[in-house]
């Protein structure tokens, strides 16, 4: 539904509180909301979200006089909902990631966020999401129906006099601009698209570049472009974080290990600037992308750095995320040692279950049956609803989901599940 027809009020919640979409009144208070909870950082990242060309969705609670009208009352929660057309190896999903989850300390456990959850799912739905993520603290978003659904890349601490001295000038790295758009959408439909991507659209990329804005003279978020002989060849993203003193190097693309070495270059000055700033020192953290150039860069000149925890993943509707993704399952039967075979099993997710049919390398059918409480006595297949996200995406593939928790079983059905659900990876660090 557009905007301009939704109603201001979503709900009212206990104590006066009210729980309502954001209008461009409410922007300084969610931007000061954010800096108090998470640091200076995110104060322009938010307003780029807020007043950006993204259809960003934005929830509040207001508390106090005037809570139900835009810009009225206190701001005492607030969270965003992103549009993202997630991809699995090549199949778009629609769906969103939700960040900036911040409850002002004085109304915390008191349900608000579980209430901007339940109104932020409730929207997904209508809007025929398949998938939300969410970068977060650890356990908590279990709560509200995510499961770990992908890794955090890996990430190594890179020592700047690791970093190769710049060589020559074959390579030059300097920040993007509007007219470096183009030339990134262009990329967009020869990508590679192994595993877990986002297609990535104009508007998302004119946020990254809003959110380069300096504020109060320090440049939190960087985008900067490589080029040879004038033309692009490589990209990446820095984002710091100011009270721990780190800056992330999030890999875009780079053609060769020159221009990875340049990029990371690059982010050394930028570091550099950075700790000038803050006046204090800033450690330099690239994400890994297995199998490219940068990570050839990033195994030169960093050292790995233990990650804590994956991305939270909720699926609200398996069989039609399933359904969505019958092409890639079909593909990947009629790829395999399966593609003679045929037969049927029943994937228990123990409060409600899925029916797969297969036969001549297709899957046939996907469609919701009752589960089995106990598929363990039968030789049956059960997973715990929030693991399905991480079976789905390919997180360590079925076997590896089944050899890491307990309440996965694969029964006789781990070679179908195998070539069905393989590990898969996952290419977002610029992106979530
Ligand atoms: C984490 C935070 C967003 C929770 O907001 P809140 O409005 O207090 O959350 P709610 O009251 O809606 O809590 C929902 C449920 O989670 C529980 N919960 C709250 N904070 C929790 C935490 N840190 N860890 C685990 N569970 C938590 C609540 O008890 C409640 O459980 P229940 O519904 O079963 O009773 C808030 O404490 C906050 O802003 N913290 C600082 C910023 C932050 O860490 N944001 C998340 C970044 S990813």
């Amino acid at each position: 539904m557009p905007d301009e027809v939704r109603p201001a009020v979503v709900r009212q919640l206990a104590d006066g509180l009210v729980l309502r979409r954001a209008g461009a009144e409410d922007v300084d208070a969610i931007a000061a909301l954010n800096v108090a909870v998470f640091g200076a950082q995110d104060e322009v990242a938010v307003r780029a979200l807020l007043d950006g060309p993204l259809p960003v969705d934005w929830l509040v609670v207001a508390a106090g006089p005037g809570a139900e009208r835009p810009g009225g009352g206190a701001v005492a929660a607030a969270c965003a909902r992103i549009p993202h057309e997630w991809c699995l190896d090549g199949v778009a999903l629609r769906g969103s990631q939700i960040e900036n989850v911040a409850t002002d300390e004085r109304y915390r456990g008191r349900g608000l966020v579980r209430a901007l959850f339940d109104a932020h799912h409730e929207q997904a739905a209508a809007d025929g999401e398949l998938l939300q993520v969410i970068g977060g603290i650890p356990y908590f978003y279990r709560k509200l129906g995510y499961g770990y659904g992908f890794d955090v890349p890996p990430t190594f601490s890179v020592a700047p006099s690791s970093v190769p001295p710049v060589a020559g000038d074959r390579v030059v790295v300097r920040p993007a601009g509007r007219d470096d758009l183009a030339w990134l959408l262009e990329r967009e439909p020869g990508r590679r698209r192994d595993g877990l991507t986002v297609v990535r659209h104009r508007e998302g990329l004119e946020t990254w570049l809003l959110r380069t804005r300096p504020r109060h003279g320090i440049s939190w978020e960087s985008l900067s472009v490589a080029e040879a002989g004038g033309q692009p060849v490589g990209w990446m993203r820095t984002l710091a974080w100011g009270e721990e003193g780190q800056l992330f190097l999030l890999p875009g693309e780079a053609a060769d290990v020159e221009v990875a070495n340049q990029l990371m270059a690059a982010a050394v000055r930028i570091g550099a600037e950075l700790a000038g700033s803050l006046g204090r020192p800033v450690e330099l953290l690239a994400s890994d992308l297995p199998g490219t150039p940068w990570s050839r860069a990033v195994h030169g000149a960093g050292r790995p750095r233990p990650e804590p925890s994956g991305y939270y993943v909720r699926v609200p509707d398996e069989v039609a995320l399933l359904r969505a993704l019958e092409p890639v399952l079909s593909r990947r039967l009629a790829t395999s040692g399966l593609v003679e075979d045929r037969g049927e099993l029943l994937l228990s997710l123990y409060e409600r279950g899925v029916r797969l049919a297969w036969d001549g390398g297709r899957l046939t059918v996907v469609e919701a049956a009752p589960p089995d409480p106990d598929p363990f006595d039968n030789g049956g297949v059960g997973v715990a609803p929030d693991w399905f996200p991480a079976l789905v995406l390919g997180r360590w593939g079925a076997s590896g989901l089944a050899a890491r928790t307990d309440d996965t079983l694969l029964g006789d059905h781990a070679p179908v599940l195998d070539v069905l659900f393989p590990a898969r990876p996952v290419d977002l660090s610029a992106d979530v």
